[in-house]
């Protein structure tokens, strides 16, 4: 059976699709197997993978909705390492369509459930927003990773992150827990980042992740190319700070 980590985070730009991306990379480069749902109508997990989203066949959407199976949607042999779930603006009717539909935050459970065992890990990048579709995903996960960036406003949303994250568990998903929290685009010179900090370690404390990711322009840059930063430049800081996060989420999730 896969382990399902949803990446969310109502708030936008806080890295949830560049997290998503590269570190399904870095899991892969460490032989996961793995899975990339994009299941955002921005369609940035996809075309960041390599895919051109206004070309698709079918979508996530076709499979939310029952209308195709996640095997035959999955696109393999990317030039990256993982497989991806693709998703683009189609997505956007998904929130009225489910709606119409019995048990509609499961349809990506139901979805899933037929490729599980195909993956080590399947990572879910979500819109920015509590909607239907992030209600599916955190219905679908094992987990979830919360990426932020240490500014002012960071901690604002993330109590309503967290109860939303409650209410599926008391709702239809009780084993969902917290993979961690990730602070993105990182800079500890500045004297903010190092306030949110605290804060963060006060208020979380272990939920915080160890491993941040730097603000990198190499991070910036890759995804014009189709690539994650670990094979679009893999040297840089942003590639080995994402190795490095890789390892921590297999250790803490026990992958
Ligand atoms: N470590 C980093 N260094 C430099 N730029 C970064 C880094 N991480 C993300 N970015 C840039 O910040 C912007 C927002 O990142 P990203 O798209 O991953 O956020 P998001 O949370 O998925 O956004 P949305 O909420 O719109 O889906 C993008 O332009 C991305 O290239
Ligand atoms: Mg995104």
């Amino acid at each position: 059976m896969s382990q399902i980590i949803a990446l969310t985070n109502q708030k936008g730009g806080v890295g949830k699709t560049t997290s998503a991306v590269n570190l399904a990379a870095s899991l892969a480069a460490l032989d996961r197997r793995v899975l990339l749902v994009d299941l955002d109508p921005q369609g940035h997990a996809s075309m960041g993978s390599g895919i051109d989203k206004y070309a698709l066949d079918k979508s996530v959407l076709d499979v939310l909705l029952g209308e195709a199976t996640a095997a035959e949607t999955i696109v393999k042999k990317l030039a990256v390492k993982y497989d991806v779930l693709p998703g683009n603006g189609d997505l956007t009717a998904a929130e009225v369509e489910l709606l119409d539909r019995d048990k509609s935050e499961s349809c990506l459970t139901t979805a899933l459930g037929s490729v599980a065992d195909e993956y080590d890990v399947v990572l879910i990048d979500c819109p920015p927003s509590l909607n239907m579709l992030t209600v599916n995903a955190l219905t679908a996960s094992d987990s979830v990773l919360i990426p932020l960036q240490c500014e002012f406003y960071a901690l604002e949303g993330l109590s309503a992150l967290l109860d939303t994250v409650e209410q599926i568990k008391q709702n239809v998903n009780s084993d969902l827990a917290i993979a961690g929290i990730l602070r993105t685009m990182y800079d500890k010179r500045t004297s903010l980042t190092r306030e949110v900090d605290k804060q963060l370690r006060d208020y979380f404390g272990d939920m915080l992740l160890k491993t941040t990711i730097p603000r990198n322009v190499k991070v910036a840059e890759a995804p014009s190319h189709g690539l994650p930063v670990t094979q679009y430049a893999r040297f840089s800081r942003g590639s080995q700070a994402y190795r490095v996060l890789a390892k921590e989420i297999i250790r803490r999730l026990a992958l």
